[in-house]
C-alpha cells in the first residue's frame, strides 16, 4: 500500500513537474513574440524574457528609473513591464506634443488589471470611447453648475476653512500629522459638489471613506499592485488586492446607503448635488423608454467613486506638501505671510485676491511642481497606429505621459530640482505662466477637476498661511525635514509632523 502510495506520489509529482516546465516553455514562447519588435520603433534598454526590463526599473519609483532612462533613450522611448510594452513620453515637448497636438490618437485609457476588475469601463477615469465621452461630459456640466470654476464652490471652500482653522486651532500649536484634517476638510468640498451636503469630521462612517480612497491610491501604485497588472495570476498572493477589494465592497455599500436616502428626497426643483442630477437624468431616460441608456447604477457608483477619490487625495496631498515645504523653508513662508497681511489683512481671502498675490499664487505653483504628485499621470493607450517624433507606435499600445520628466525639464526650468518661487515671477514680482507646467497633464483626459483644484489650493492655502505659523515639531530643525515621498498612484509626503502656531 505504502508503496503504491509512493508511486501514486512519484507520478504526480512528475506530472506536476512536467505542467510546469511544459507552461514556462509556453508563457515564453508567448512572451517572446510579444518582444517582437516592429518596423521603426521607439528605442529602448534591451528586454529579458518574461521580466521584460523589470530588472532596470525601480517599482517602488518607477517614475524615477524612467527619467533616468530618458536620459540615455530620449523623449520617446520604450520599456517592457514584464511582457507589457510601454512607450514613455519624457520632457516638455514631447509630453504636450502627443497629447495635444495628437490629442485623438494619444487619448484613450490603459485599463490595468486592478481597475478593470472594478470599473468595468464604467465611471471617467478608467473608461473609454461613448461611455466616458458621456461621463465626462455629465460630470463637467453638473460639477459647474454645482459650482466648479464659480462663486458656489467658493462659498463651499470658505464655509470649510472655518472648520479646518477651527480644527488647527484646537492643537495649540502642539506637533500633529496632517494628513487626516486637511484630508476630510479638502474631501468635503468633493462630497458638497456630488452629495449636496459636507460631513462632520467626528463621522466615522465618513473617516472611512476618506481613508479608504487615500488607501486605494496608495495600494493601486505599489509595487505589488503594479506587478499583478502585468503578471495576473500573482492575484491569490497579494494581500493588496484582497484590500483593494475589500475597499470596493464598503463603498459600494456605503454610496448605495447615501444615494438611497437622496433618492428618497429627490426633488427635480431643487437638486441638491451630482447625484441627484445623476438620479433625475437615470429616472427622464427610463420613463421615455431610452435604449442602452448609459444612466445607469453601475455608472453612478463608479463616477461617484472617481470624483471622490481624484478629488479628495489630489488636492489633500498637494496642500499637505504645500504646509511641509513652507515649514522647510521658513523665508518662503515669511514672504508668503508678508504679502497676505499687507493686501488682504485679516479678512478672509477670496479667488479675487489671486491677481493681487502674486508671491502666494507663484509659492502655490512651485509647491505644485516640486510635489509632482502624479508622477507618471495615468496611463494613455494610443487609439490608432501613430508615427509619432520618427517612430511608429502600434495602436493599443500603452503610453505613460511622464509628467516628472515635464515639470523637471532642464530646458525649461531655471533650477528644476531646488524649490523656487522665482519660476513663475518676472523681474518685477509679477506672476507669469509657465508652459512646462502640466500636473493636471494636457489633451483630451485633462484633469477634470482643475479648476475646482486650483481654487481649493488658493483658498485653503492663504487661509491656512494667513492665521497659522508652520515649524518643525520642537526639537527637529528644518534641514530634518524629510522631502522623500511615498510612492503610490500620487506621491505623498513621507509620515511627519508639524506645528501650527496660531498668529497675532
Ligand atoms: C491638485 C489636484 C489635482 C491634480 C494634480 C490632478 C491631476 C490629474 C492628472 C494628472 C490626471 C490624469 C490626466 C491624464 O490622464 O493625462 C487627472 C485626471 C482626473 N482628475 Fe484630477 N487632479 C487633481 C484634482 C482633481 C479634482 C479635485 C477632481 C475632482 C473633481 C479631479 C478629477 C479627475 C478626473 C475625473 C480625472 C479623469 C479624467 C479622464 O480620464 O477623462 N482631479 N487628474
Amino acid at each position: 500500500m505504502a508503496l503504491v502510495e509512493g508511486l501514486l506520489l512519484q507520478a504526480t509529482s512528475t506530472g506536476l513537474l512536467l505542467g510546469v516546465v511544459v507552461l514556462l516553455v509556453v508563457y515564453f514562447l508567448s512572451s517572446a513574440s510579444r518582444f517582437k519588435e516592429e518596423d521603426n520603433e521607439p528605442p529602448g534598454p534591451k528586454p529579458l524574457p518574461l521580466l521584460g526590463n523589470l530588472l532596470q526599473l525601480d517599482l517602488n519609483s518607477p517614475h524615477e528609473s524612467l527619467c533616468e532612462l530618458a536620459k540615455t533613450y530620449g523623449p520617446v522611448f520604450k520599456v517592457y513591464i514584464g511582457p507589457k510594452k510601454v512607450v514613455v513620453l519624457a520632457g516638455y515637448k514631447s509630453v504636450k506634443q502627443a497629447l495635444v497636438n495628437y490629442a485623438e490618437e494619444f487619448g484613450e485609457r490603459e485599463i490595468v488589471r486592478t481597475f478593470k476588475n472594478f470599473s468595468e469601463n464604467h465611471g471617467i477615469l478608467f473608461s473609454n470611447g461613448e461611455n466616458w465621452k458621456e461621463m465626462r461630459r455629465f460630470a463637467l456640466t453638473n460639477l459647474r453648475d454645482f459650482g466648479m470654476g464659480k462663486r458656489g464652490s467658493e462659498e463651499k471652500i470658505i464655509e470649510e476653512i472655518q472648520y479646518i482653522i477651527e480644527e488647527f486651532g484646537k492643537l495649540g500649536g502642539a506637533p500633529f500629522d496632517t494628513t487626516k484634517p486637511v484630508n476630510y476638510a479638502v474631501s468635503n468640498i468633493i462630497s458638497s459638489i456630488v452629495y449636496g451636503s459636507r460631513f462632520e469630521y467626528s463621522d466615522p462612517r465618513f473617516k472611512q471613506m476618506v481613508n479608504r480612497a487615500n488607501e486605494n491610491v496608495r495600494i493601486g501604485g505599489s509595487a505589488p499592485i503594479r506587478l499583478y497588472n502585468v503578471f495576473p495570476w500573482l492575484g491569490p498572493f497579494l494581500k493588496s488586492k484582497r484590500t483593494l477589494e475589500r475597499n470596493a465592497e464598503k463603498n459600494k455599500k456605503e454610496i448605495n446607503q447615501l444615494v438611497s436616502t437622496l433618492q428618497e428626497t429627490l426633488n427635480p426643483d431643487d437638486r441638491r448635488g451630482f447625484v441627484d442630477s445623476f438620479l433625475l437624468r437615470k429616472q427622464s431616460d427610463e420613463t421615455s423608454g431610452k435604449k442602452n441608456s448609459l444612466f445607469n447604477e453601475k455608472n453612478l457608483f463608479t463616477t461617484v467613486v472617481n470624483l471622490f477619490v481624484a478629488g479628495t487625495d489630489t488636492t489633500g496631498t498637494t496642500l499637505r506638501w504645500g504646509l511641509l515645504l513652507m515649514a522647510k523653508y521658513p523665508h518662503i513662508q515669511d514672504c508668503v505671510q508678508e504679502e497676505i497681511d499687507r493686501v488682504i489683512g485679516s479678512r478672509q481671502a477670496v479667488v479675487e485676491d489671486r491677481k493681487k498675490l502674486p508671491y502666494t499664487d507663484a509659492v502655490i505653483h512651485e509647491i505644485q511642481r516640486v510635489a509632482n504628485i502624479v508622477p507618471m499621470s495615468l496611463p494613455h493607450t494610443t487609439s490608432c497606429d501613430v508615427h509619432f517624433n520618427g517612430f511608429f507606435i502600434k495602436k493599443g499600445t500603452t503610453v505613460y505621459p511622464l509628467l516628472t520628466s515635464v515639470l523637471r525639464d532642464e530646458s525649461e526650468w531655471e533650477s528644476p530640482h531646488t524649490f523656487n518661487p522665482a519660476h513663475f515671477l518676472d523681474a518685477q514680482g509679477r506672476f507669469v505662466k509657465r508652459d512646462a507646467f502640466l500636473p493636471f497633464s494636457a489633451g483630451r483626459r485633462v484633469c477634470l477637476g482643475e479648476s475646482l483644484a486650483r481654487m481649493e489650493l488658493f483658498l485653503f492655502f492663504t487661509s491656512l498661511l494667513q492665521h497659522f505659523h508652520f515649524s518643525p515639531p520642537p526639537g527637529v530643525s528644518a534641514d530634518q525635514l524629510d522631502l522623500t515621498p511615498v510612492v503610490g498612484l500620487t506621491l505623498n509626503p513621507s509620515p511627519h509632523k508639524l506645528c501650527a502656531v496660531k498668529r497675532s
